[in-house]
């Protein structure tokens, strides 16, 4: 590790302490607190990542499966995901659910930093991620490796919270996820300080049109996006 790594490393920690302590209440929170948007935002995101016969994706930050289970769900039954994350409490949760789902044989998972993805270099059909490259110390190695490890016209799908563009819905959305948000989760039995952090992070992530940019700094091609419930998601699709 060089002297220049330090912060990121140090940055990885706290976010994988984090999940790890968010784990066992993370999807009932998330429900609730997403006012159940969450289902239909990563409905939207598998709708453009459907893996045909054999084929393979990468989920970067895999959480407790949801987004891997949709997309083996609407996708031939020979495909298979590989669920990657920092959080080993994440990771538990995401196989004991693949197991009770019958998914065991299609989806393995590893713990791994999706700034520095242990797979060779063009070994996925397509890389998904729903709510996890916000929380990227460094987004621009992010990017690149999500580059690196998809085959060529291989896809990939980035669904993100973000900031709507609207004054009047901006004030509303920061009120709920900066001032009630943080509340409630406490109220639920949540972590506080995740619960804050998440309003920050969503604040400091960048534009969906920046975004676009980095995708295109980081070598992809066909970059667009979609803005979802009034921007308070954005669907990026990407192609190598
Ligand atoms: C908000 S959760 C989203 C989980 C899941 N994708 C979903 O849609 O519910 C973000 C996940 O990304 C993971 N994560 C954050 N930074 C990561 C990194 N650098 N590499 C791998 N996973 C990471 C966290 O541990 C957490 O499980």
């Amino acid at each position: 590790m060089s002297p220049d790594d330090a912060p990121r490393v140090e940055h990885d920690a706290q976010i994988e302490a984090m999940f790890d302590r968010v784990a066992p209440r993370y999807d009932f929170l998330n429900r609730v607190l997403s006012l159940g948007n969450d289902i239909g935002w990563r409905r939207r995101a598998v709708a453009s990542a459907r893996l045909g016969d054999g084929e393979r994706a990468l989920d970067i930050g895999t959480g407790t499966g949801d987004l891997a289970f949709d997309l083996l769900g609407a996708s031939d039954p020979t495909s298979r995901v590989a669920g990657v994350d920092l959080s080993t409490a994440m990771l538990e949760r995401a196989r004991h659910r693949a197991a009770r789902r019958g998914l065991a044989a299609r989806y393995e998972t590893a713990r791994a930093d999706g700034q520095r993805l242990p797979y060779p270099n063009a070994s996925f059909d397509r890389v998904v991620a729903s709510f996890t490259v916000r929380n990227f110390g460094d987004l621009g190695a992010g990017l690149r490796e999500m580059r690196r490890v998809l085959r060529p016209g291989g896809r990939a799908v980035i669904l993100e919270l973000s900031t709507p563009r609207n004054p009047l819905v901006r004030a509303t959305y920061r009120a709920y996820f900066g001032g009630l948000v943080p509340r409630l989760a406490v109220l639920l039995g949540g972590d506080r300080d995740a619960y804050r952090y998440l309003p920050r992070s969503v604040a400091a992530f960048p534009s969906p049109e920046r975004l676009a940019a980095l995708l295109r700094e980081a070598g992809f091609a066909r970059v667009r996006f979609e803005r979802l419930t009034l921007g308070a998601a954005t669907l990026h699709v990407a192609e190598t």
